[in-house]
């Protein structure tokens, strides 16, 4: 049996990649995984549902949008522009890390994660939601519902969902301009 595979060219943190020949079946995830060694995404249910997979995509006019890599074929993000969960932290000329995102400064600090295997996702989806509210803040008494709807789909098996929820709040409270009023 022969692979049918066919050419994959996009940008993954900032860095054109490709062209690869990829098979034209294959799962964003195992892509990321297998041919980038970008191993942080994770394999949780593989149907869509935990969304530990979850990375973000650029939209036309440069907002992110979260996507899942178990469920979206490598090939559908052609030519596109995407972030992995390596891509957060700044990083130096060498590709050391040099500073966190203040996403994940915040879960550090708040002990959010416990065995950390839901905190790729957990991290796309609250830098996914500050990207939102830098252009569309959101009032004060309406966050709560805000975090809750940003972070919800995410399933964290160690139940460790105070502490994300709490992190994210802080984030966003210690963050100029992300509250309206
Ligand atoms: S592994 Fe993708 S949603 Fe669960
Ligand atoms: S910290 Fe273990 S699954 Fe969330």
């Amino acid at each position: 049996m022969t692979l049918k595979t066919k050419p994959l060219s996009l940008i993954v943190n900032g860095e054109a990649v490709g062209p690869i020949d990829v098979p034209e079946d294959m799962m964003m995830l195992d892509f990321l995984h297998e041919y980038l060694n970008l191993t942080g995404s994770r394999m949780g249910c593989g149907q869509g549902i935990c969304h530990a997979c979850t990375i973000a995509m650029d939209q036309p006019g440069g907002a992110l949008m979260e996507m899942r890599t178990c469920i979206t074929g490598a090939h559908f993000f052609a030519g596109r522009s995407v972030h992995t969960v390596e891509g957060w932290a700044s990083r130096d000329g060498q590709g050391t890390v040099t500073a966190l995102s203040p996403v994940q400064q915040a879960f550090i600090s708040h002990f959010a994660f416990q065995c950390g295997y839901c905190t790729p996702g957990f991290v796309t989806a609250a830098t996914v939601l500050l990207d939102r509210l830098k252009r569309t803040p959101v009032r004060r008494d309406d966050l709560e519902r805000v975090i809750e709807a940003a972070l919800a789909p995410h399933i964290c098996r160690c139940t460790g969902y105070v502490r994300y929820y709490e992190a994210v709040r802080q984030v966003i409270l210690d963050t100029p301009g992300l509250l309206a009023g």
